[in-house]
Order: C-alpha cells, then structure tokens, then sequence
C-alpha cells in the first residue's frame, strides 16, 4: 500500500501576528508519499527537488522526525518507507519544512488508516519545526494543515482555530532569489518590546482578525502593520522596502516579510490587482539587478 499526500506554502506571522497568525497558499507545496515496509522502523529513501541538500538522516529530516514522533505516540512497530518531493524552495519564508513534514504526516496517517484526527497531527509537526528552525511554533505548520487562515491563540495549552477569509482576498508572493535560515532571523529580533510597541501591535491583530470576519478590506488594510519583528527583519531583504513603497498606490491592502523572509507577501482585493503589484515588484527586482520568482494565488 502506498498513500501519497499534499501540503501547501504558508505565510506566517501575517505582519502583526508574530507567530501567532498564518495561511495557506494551497497552489504551491510539497508532497510526500509512504509505504509499508518489510523492515521494521522509520526510513526515508528519496528525496527530490532539494538539490541533494536535505538530510536522509530520521532524526534531522522533518518529514521523519514528525512521522517518528506520531509513531512513537501510536506505538507502532512496523517499518514505513518515505519518499519527499520537494515543490518548495528551502528557506524562503514559505513555510518549506512545515509543508513537508505536514505532508508526511497526512500520508502516514491515511497509510495507517486515519486513527488521528487532522488537528492531532498538529503537536507532532511543531516538534518537526523545532528541529528544522530551533522553534517549535506553529504558524506555518496550522495553517499547512488545516487550510485557510489561522490563529495561534496559546502555545501551552495548544489552542489553535480558523479564521474567516473574506471572498476576493488574494495574495502576491515575491520571492527573492537567496535564502534566509529561519534560526537566523529569529536570532535578530529583540526580546523586549516595549509597551507602546505591545499596544500597536495588539490593536493590529485585533484589528486583522475582525477586519477578516467583517470582510473589511479597509480594516485588513489598516491592520498589516508590524512594530515588532519586521523592522529588525527587513534590512536582511534586499527589495523589502522598495516593494512597500513601489505598490503604495497600486490598491493592495499591504505587504509583510512572509514567515521570516526573504519571501514578502502582498495581499490584494482583487486578482487584478494581485497581478499588477506582482508586476511592479518584478520591475523593482529587474532595476535592482535579482532575480525573483512572483505568485498570484486566493487566500
Ligand atoms: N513565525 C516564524 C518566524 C515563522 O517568523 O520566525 C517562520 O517561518
């Protein structure tokens, strides 16, 4: 028997909501395929579409550390082989191990025949994002998981729920081509944010979350601010800041550093628009002399 799963790019952070806020970018993603084995044990034999960078090793690979851990959990004893191809490109900011540790859990789980529940699934990815990012924060692996738009409303106890997403919300990807370590631009944020930064930040994802709810496109638009990671962040993406300025008056509600970059998002009302914006940031990267990959996708 062999079970093959998908799972899709996210944005985290989503500006304000520091790793607490991400979606799905369900266009473009990884996709893992298990089997049984003869062998007892956890095994991963190919690896594609990674340029022979990711580990086959079970305790470094996403895809098996994830899968290791849910065994561990079901106490199974048998032997399960996992191939990974890789649709992704490796840090940038899309959410690249989440997408293939969350495929690979799918595939076991259905491999197994579904004895958890999508959202059980949830713990044992995190444990993944530990290992590949040095935190276990959930901001790309809920949304790659269950779709749509999310909120991580605690670590401790996991809590974690759906968003509404307005009809027509779409969303720009620019991606830089170099890569940004997650552990790296984690190691630049500062630890302390002071209280008038809190409060900004507060009122923006407060803000983001009901302009969702409300289909307010004003309300979103007003609301894609970030005091608190991005202005730490932003000065280790080449074209951030001229992306921001250029699509000002294009009509997208606004811009972030996708999860921890290079990759930014740009979220629009229109599809029309989502194009145009992708447009203008290819101009931007074609004066500035790099090379860049655009997606256009609904959120
Ligand atoms: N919330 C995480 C961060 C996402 O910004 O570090 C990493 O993709």
């Amino acid at each position: 028997k062999k079970v093959t799963a998908f799972a899709p790019a996210t944005v985290a952070n989503v500006s304000c909501g520091f790793d607490i806020l991400g979606f799905a970018v369900e266009e473009l993603g990884d996709r893992v395929t298990v089997t049984f084995s003869e062998e007892p044990g956890l095994k991963v034999t190919k690896i594609e579409g990674d340029q022979g960078r990711l580990p086959y090793d079970v305790d470094k690979n996403t895809c098996s550390v994830a899968v290791k851990a849910m065994l561990e959990k079901l106490d199974f004893q048998g032997g399960i082989e996992i191939h990974l191809t890789k649709g992704l490109p490796l840090g940038s900011g899309m959410g690249s191990s989440a997408a293939s540790s969350v495929a690979a859990l799918e595939a076991t789980n259905r491999l197994l025949g579904n004895p958890l529940d999508k959202k059980d699934l949830l713990p044992f990815a995190m444990i993944a994002e530990g290992v590949a990012c040095g935190a276990p924060h959930a901001d790309n692996v809920a949304p790659s998981l269950l779709g749509g738009f999310v909120l991580v409303r605690s670590y401790d106890p996991l809590d974690v729920t759906k968003l509404h997403v307005p009809n027509g919300l779409y969303c720009t990807l620019v991606h830089p081509h170099f890569e940004l370590n997650t552990a790296d631009s984690r190691s630049v944020l500062r630890q302390q944010v002071p209280l008038k930064d809190a409060i900004i930040q507060s009122g923006n994802i407060a803000g983001l979350v009901a302009g969702l709810f409300q289909e307010d496109m004003g309300l979103i638009s007003r609301s894609l601010q970030d005091v608190i990671a991005e202005p730490s962040r932003a000065v280790l993406i080449p074209g951030y800041e001229e992306i921001k300025e250029a699509i000002k008056e294009a009509g997208a509600l606004g811009c972030g550093i996708s999860g921890s970059g290079p990759t930014t998002f740009i979220l629009s009302p229109s599809r029309e628009i989502a194009h145009k914006v992708s447009d203008i940031s290819q101009e931007v990267f074609n004066k500035m002399g790099l090379e860049v990959d655009l997606y256009v996708s609904a959120v």
